[in-house]
């Protein structure tokens, strides 16, 4: 689905202040955690999650806005894993707010951010999740390669400027 308009989405970079928002994000999001057969996170967890990121350079963990509302997660790492690609370990949007467009919008303003500084775009989908594969492929990206029977890796170009 072309997103017919812009949405007011802000992303911005998280950190601990925002473990409250990150953990209701995660309890709006309870089908992704069935999907790749995980608990849902608990404080300790995000909490964890949000150090570790913290202590790696390379690592972010966004959260996204739509106006006023912290609506999704996006996590990804830079130069990874190799230098001029960047990996997107975590597109997430509340369930509430799916289909509105934020998913893409979000993924293709990343794609613009990092343009012309990175070549590659991975993304990466754990579980058997074929709406996310649709989502990728949607959005242009092509399969790669199986990294493990629950890991799969998508890639897209960059365009060599934003
Ligand atoms: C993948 C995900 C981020 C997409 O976010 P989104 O904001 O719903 O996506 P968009 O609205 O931009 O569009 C996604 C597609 O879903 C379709 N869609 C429509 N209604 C939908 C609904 N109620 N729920 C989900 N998808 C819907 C859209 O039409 C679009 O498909 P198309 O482009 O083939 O027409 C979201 O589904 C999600 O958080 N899933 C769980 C986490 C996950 O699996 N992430 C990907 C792997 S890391």
């Amino acid at each position: 689905m072309a997103t017919p308009t812009e949405l007011p989405l802000r992303r911005r970079r998280a950190d601990l202040a925002d473990l409250s928002r990150i953990l209701a994000i995660y309890r709006q999001s309870p089908g992704y955690f069935e999907t790749i057969g995980a608990e849902l996170p608990t404080e300790a967890d995000v909490e964890r999650e949000l150090l570790a990121a913290r202590a790696d350079e390379k690592r972010r963990g966004e959260l996204i806005f739509l106006a006023q509302e912290a609506v999704g997660l996006l996590d990804y790492k830079l130069d990874h894993p190799e230098d001029g690609a960047a990996t997107l370990s975590l597109v997430l949007v509340v369930e509430a707010y799916r289909g509105l467009g934020i998913g893409q919008q979000a993924v293709r303003e990343l794609e613009q951010n990092l343009a012309g500084r990175y070549r590659t775009l991975y993304a990466v989908v754990y579980g058997e999740n074929p709406s996310a594969e649709r989502f990728f492929t949607t959005l242009g990206y092509r399969f790669q390669r199986s990294g493990g029977p629950a890991v799969k890796w998508f890639s897209k170009p960059l365009p060599a400027g934003p």
